[in-house]
């Protein structure tokens, strides 16, 4: 079943910043855009790199809405995970969001 998981206070992801959260076993990573929160799987389809940040933790360009994979270029869309550029074929999977009393929070 469905629940809602809280991944921080929203004071901790101001707008224009991104973070990683580790939940349920997967790499989440999380964006704050214009105080509108995103959340993809932190894991780029062509090869398996992580997508927020490089392997420096520098983070990856996010151009609009599409973050663009440290290694060979792919893009995502962070609203909704779909691949939007090659190399990247296959989406990656997204999760809706929330922030609630303060806390941000995705749906499981
Ligand atoms: S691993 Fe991301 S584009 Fe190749």
């Amino acid at each position: 079943m469905a629940e809602w998981v809280t991944l921080c206070a929203s004071s901790e992801l101001p707008p224009g910043s991104r973070e990683v959260f580790g939940v349920g076993g997967s790499w989440i990573a999380v964006f704050n855009v214009d105080n509108v929160i995103y959340a993809i799987e932190d894991l780029c389809t062509h090869d398996g790199n992580t997508l927020a940040f490089d392997q420096q933790e520098r983070p990856s360009k996010l151009i609009n809405f599409e973050i663009e994979c440290p290694r060979h270029g792919g893009r995502f869309d962070i609203r909704d995970g779909s691949a939007t550029r090659s190399p990247a074929e296959i989406n990656t999977p997204w999760y809706k969001t929330r922030i609630d009393q303060d806390r941000i929070q995705i749906l499981l």
